[in-house]
């Protein structure tokens, strides 16, 4: 696992995308070079992401990388949202990283929650591990982090070994996600989310947190025991993991004499 601790959020954004386009032109099982077909992106909503998403589209505009044909697969959905809500992720991700990175939106893959029966957002949430299989695995997986720990919507208590699936979200989550909506009786109550499981098979883990209010979950997940009660622990567990932060996220880390003497190389 890297831990690398730049200034702000300005700079996360940027080291997170070099580490990003590492890992889908660079990994050997790219020897050849990538062909933007086979780029296959793993995305995440909420504001972590965004300034990472920004200059991932200008490495696109300076020829970096290639984003055209690339698959992109969401980790999430909220379950009764209808279609074309503009909070649901697959409008939030059409907008935020379809439209910059020029993805196009036949190859945006999200959980399909929109099913009101538990029997078919099973068969939904099967078909779409089929479909991650099916486009090659991930090659880069982006993450954010909740404040409690969740990694996707893996809330605390997530099977380490879990698959995409239904998930209740907690309330502090329902609180978290409220200033997107018009009042907290119109946050859904669950999701459909990749599982702890199906995260840890992306080839690569980057993981993007900012700010103060996120430093408890950054030093339990990166510090922490391995554990369920910490989801976003299973960063641990992954062999190509990188966790960008801002000063203020860090602040909590108590070996970050060592994560600088790595990341400057000594
Ligand atoms: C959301 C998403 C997560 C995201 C997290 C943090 O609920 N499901 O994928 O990482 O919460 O969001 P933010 O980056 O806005 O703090």
């Amino acid at each position: 696992m890297q831990v690398l601790v730049v200034a702000d959020a300005d700079a996360v954004a940027r080291r997170a995308c070099f580490e990003v386009i590492e890992g889908l032109t660079g990994g050997a099982h790219r020897a050849n070079g990538p062909a933007s077909e086979d780029l296959v992106l793993g995305l995440a909503t909420g504001s972590s992401p965004l300034g990472l998403y920004r200059e991932l589209a200008l490495a696109q505009d300076a020829g970096r990388i290639d984003f055209s044909a690339a698959h992109g697969f969401a980790l999430d959905e909220y379950v009764g949202l209808p279609a074309g809500h503009p909070q649901s992720y697959r409008e939030v991700l059409l907008r935020e990283v379809c439209g910059p990175l020029r993805l196009a939106p036949e190859r945006l893959h999200v959980p399909d929650g929109s099913h009101t029966d538990e029997e078919s957002l099973i068969v939904a949430a099967a078909a779409y591990e089929r479909a991650i299989t099916q486009a090659g695995g991930v090659d880069v997986q982006i993450l954010g982090i909740g404040v409690n720990g969740h990694l996707g919507f893996n809330e605390p208590g997530s099977s380490l070994a879990s698959r995409t699936r239904v998930k209740r979200l907690t309330a502090r989550t329902r609180s978290d996600n409220a200033r997107f909506f018009d009042s907290l009786d119109d946050v859904p109550t669950h999701c459909v989310t990749q599982g702890l499981g199906t995260v840890l098979d992306a080839r690569r883990l980057v993981l993007v947190a900012t700010g103060s209010t996120k430093a408890e979950a950054v030093s339990a997940a990166l510090e922490g025991p391995l554990t369920a009660s910490c989801p976003g622990s299973v960063l641990q567990w992954h062999p190509d993991a990188v966790a960008v932060l801002d000063e203020a996220a860090a602040v909590g880390l108590r070996n970050r004499p060592y994560y600088d003497d790595s990341a400057a190389g000594l």
